[in-house]
């Protein structure tokens, strides 16, 4: 078995045994004889404080190596502390630890280490990722991101869905909008030398391959199998989108169900949605409460997550979205009209001043939405749906797939597709065909929308983003 953790310490009863606090100092003060050290192994928001009681009546009473490293003992130091936890007399704490041994296991020279006790900016913290996980805030993020990772998988395996593991590479666009990173071993600078067009015959796969924007299409295979199945991977995007709430490289979970349509996936998305927010604030109430006492973040996390929990989601259609996004076409810089892509001014006033809530948009023209999507009878608009929450915009898009072979193979023609390249995702509609839909949910606007962080950058742990590969 490993050694427990601080988290775990905290809970043995005061005064029951000796202990072992491995960790690392997030700070150190003197007040008369006695060393008062912090220390945080990232198992929960909460540091133990370590007292050590130097000198009584005249007496020393540490070791004098002890002595030498809590004289010098920086913040950011690993180290390693013996001692009993006992009641604290001060407030702030249940327990402490009287302590009496202290190893310093490494070093962080105070002019050097960049996380001093100080506040930080998460604009700076950025520019040090590859050490921000030791400030409590990306901790709590971590630890947030880390138990939702698990719900996700409890949420789908409970209800017979398989977790199916999609490509990352592959040879096709998803969504068809275009926005792929291209994999290849061609030799680039010698190409751009010469002049000469790319061979892809003689590229690696010996044809153009790409990062997957989505494992939705793949993911159809195996629901048109196995029922009901989601992936949950990294998916790419070259979007050229310098926003807080876009990436190059972020995860997707995807369900897709066979024998089901758009109103399957409406109730599946609010159900995944609310069984997500009851886990964190079950699981992870303790980093929530650090999260909400942070300046610029927002106060109120659980008290909004709860309310959302008490009633059900607002759907409402793309066409009386516009409608009253109309009304208040003088607010917008963008003008809504019937046919528009809603921008993200206009998702927002949905979600903020329409509804005041989480809101379902469906319906949505066929021209602003993928070739995949099941036609309404009217021929205008698909069997689409987006879920907004306020502040973010979209969190989760969906939609009935179009399970009819001619109006698909139609379809794709109509948008200029390579038909043939997609020849075996027809096959699924032309072998036992089945209505079936699904949805796509971004990881990160996830953990964004529950934790109240501004920039996605900041909730996941290496951002890729325009300009940005740094670690
Ligand atoms: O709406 P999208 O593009 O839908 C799909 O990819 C479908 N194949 C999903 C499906 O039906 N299986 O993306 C789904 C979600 C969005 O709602 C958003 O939450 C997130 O993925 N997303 C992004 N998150 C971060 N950065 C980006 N650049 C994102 N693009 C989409
Ligand atoms: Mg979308």
């Amino acid at each position: 078995m490993l050694f427990p953790l601080i988290k775990d310490l905290m809970q043995v009863p005061a005064e029951s045994q000796d202990l072992t606090i491995r960790g690392w100092v997030r700070t150190k003060r003197e007040l008369k004889n006695l060393t008062f050290v912090e220390v945080n192994d990232g198992s929960s928001p909460e540091s133990i404080q370590c007292i050590f009681d130097r000198r009584r009546s005249g007496h020393t009473l540490l070791p004098p190596s002890a002595e030498t490293i809590l004289g010098a003992l920086p913040t950011g130091s690993s180290v390693v502390i013996q001692g009993r936890l006992v009641p604290s007399p001060g407030s702030g704490q249940a327990v402490e630890v009287a302590a009496y041994a202290i190893e310093c296991i490494g070093d962080a020279p105070s002019e050097a280490y960049p996380l001093q006790k100080k506040r930080h900016s998460l604009e700076f913290l950025r520019e040090i990722a590859h050490l921000r996980a030791r400030t409590t805030i990306f901790g709590a993020v971590a630890r947030v991101r880390s138990r939702l990772a698990f719900g996700v998988h409890q949420f789908f395996q409970e209800q017979g869905f398989h977790y199916i593991h999609t490509p990352i590479i592959t040879g096709n666009d998803a969504e068809g909008a275009g926005a792929l990173f291209q994999v290849t071993t061609l030799d680039l600078p010698a190409l751009a030398q010469s002049g000469k067009d790319p061979d892809y015959g003689a590229d690696f796969f010996g044809k153009p391959a790409y990062l997957t924007v989505s494992g939705q299409l793949e993911a159809e295979t195996y629901a048109t199998a196995l029922s009901r199945v989601y992936t949950f991977g990294p998916t790419f995007r070259a979007e050229n989108s310098n926003t807080t709430r876009h990436l190059a490289e972020f995860w997707m979970i995807e369900p897709e169900i066979a024998f089901a349509n758009l109103a399957d996936t409406m109730q599946l998305a609010e159900a995944f949605l609310k069984f997500l927010f009851t886990v964190v604030l079950r699981d992870c109430a303790e980093d929530l409460a650090f999260i909400e006492k942070l300046e610029k973040i927002e106060k109120s996390i659980t008290a909004r997550l709860q309310k959302i929990l008490d009633s059900p989601f607002v759907h409402i259609s793309y066409t009386d979205a516009v409608a009253a996004l109309e009304k208040k076409a003088s607010s917008f810089t963008f003008k809504p009209f019937w046919g528009c892509d809603l921008q993200s001014e206009h998702e927002k006033f949905l979600t903020e001043k329409v509804v005041g809530g989480p809101v379902i948009v469906t319906d949505y023209p066929k021209e602003i939405k993928a070739f995949y999507m099941k036609l309404n009878d009217d021929e205008k608009n698909v069997r689409a749906m987006d879920v907004l929450v306020p502040r973010l915009g979209e969190i989760i898009g969906g939609s009935q797939r179009e399970e009819n072979y001619t109006r698909l193979e139609n379809r794709m023609r109509v948008m200029g597709m390579h038909v043939e390249d997609y020849a075996w995702y027809l096959d699924l509609r032309r072998y036992g065909t089945v209505p079936h839909a699904g949805f796509g949910m971004g990881f990160e606007r996830l953990i964004q929308y529950i934790t109240g962080m501004v920039n996605i950058r900041d909730v996941i742990p290496f951002p890729r983003a325009v300009g940005q590969v740094e670690f």
